[in-house]
């Protein structure tokens, strides 16, 4: 089945990334938030994003208003109801992602697939609260969307090999590479890069060097782009912490506990860039 028109479901930083990714495939996009300014926001923020790449010359200008023409903003979930494909990018809460899957799930034409970019939760658990689990899928996409060459693609118990081939070539035709998880807790990508960021946390924690060393020890040593506690800001220490949980309960292992200094922080509200202050501040 082509998939011509998709809805995006959240206007965060990973909902409007996946839209303009989309959007530069040639594809239509209902991009939904239920705050009217955030997704006001979030297309002032990608049309800002699409000058530079103009100014860089890396797209025309004309490219560039066709690429705003395809993403249309909404705030009802309504208007979502002529996709092909929904991918919800919204908070990493298990109930209100069921939620929105099973109205979704009513309000989607019967040959449309639903997925989500959870970044740990069950996909076969949110597929079991829709009537069309073999046509529900993960799509975890990399911060930033449309820097990042990889879409992990997770198959929940009950995803059918259709749904499959239909992600894996929409990931291609959005020139991005692709793996294939399990539905396990962190699938690939948050089973090893949490544990990295969880340790780096303890070492701080335990005085074994400053923030800035750690960083550098990583990003010169082993040639990350980041460093691991400038990633956990980029990523957002809640989001680092509700995925170091899931890995620990779920898995039942004590090594994946969360640092005592990780839950102090997003304790005290500071949760890395979005909040203007984590283990850096950024003014
Ligand atoms: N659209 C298209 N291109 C864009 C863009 C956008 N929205 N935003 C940036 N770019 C381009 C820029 O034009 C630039 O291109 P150029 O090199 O040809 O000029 C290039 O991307 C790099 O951008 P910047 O120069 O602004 O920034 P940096 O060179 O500092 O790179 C970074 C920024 C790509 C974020 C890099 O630091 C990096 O790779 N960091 C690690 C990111 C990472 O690990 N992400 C995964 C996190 S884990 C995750 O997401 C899973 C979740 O579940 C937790």
């Amino acid at each position: 089945m082509g998939i011509e028109r998709m809805a995006v479901i959240g206007a965060g930083q990973m909902g409007s990334g996946i839209a303009q990714v989309a959007a530069q495939a040639g594809i239509t996009v209902v991009l939904a938030d239920a705050s009217a300014d955030l997704a006001r926001r979030a297309l002032e923020r990608l049309g800002a994003t699409l000058a530079k790449l103009v100014e860089k010359g890396k797209l025309g200008a004309a490219e560039r208003d066709a690429v705003l023409g395809r993403i249309r903003p909404a705030t009802r979930l309504e208007d979502c109801a002529g996709a092909d494909l929904a991918i919800e990018a919204i908070l990493e809460n298990q109930a209100a992602k069921t939620e929105l899957f099973r109205k979704l799930d009513a309000l989607l034409p019967a040959h449309a697939i639903l997925a989500s970019n959870t970044s740990s939760i069950s996909i076969t658990a949110l597929a079991a609260a829709t009537r069309r689990p073999g046509q529900f899928v993960g799509m975890h996409f990399m911060n930033p969307p449309p820097v990042m060459q990889l879409v992990e693609i997770i198959r929940g118990l009950q995803t059918s090999d259709a749904t499959y081939d239909a992600v894996v070539a929409l990931a291609k035709r959005f020139g991005k590479t692709t793996v294939t998880s399990k539905d396990s807790p962190g699938f690939i990508v948050n089973r090893i890069l949490i544990p990295l960021l969880n340790e780096a946390c303890f070492a701080l924690q335990e005085g074994l060097a400053s923030p800035e060393d750690i960083d550098t020890a990583v990003k010169l040593g082993l040639n990350h782009p980041m460093g691991p506690l400038t990633l956990a800001d980029f990523v957002g220490l809640d989001t680092c912490l509700y995925i170091a949980e899931v890995l620990h309960r779920e898995l039942g292992d004590d090594k994946y506990r969360p640092a005592p200094l990780l839950r102090n922080y997003v304790a005290a509200g500071w949760l890395g860039r979005k909040t203007g202050r984590g283990f850096y501040a950024y003014p």
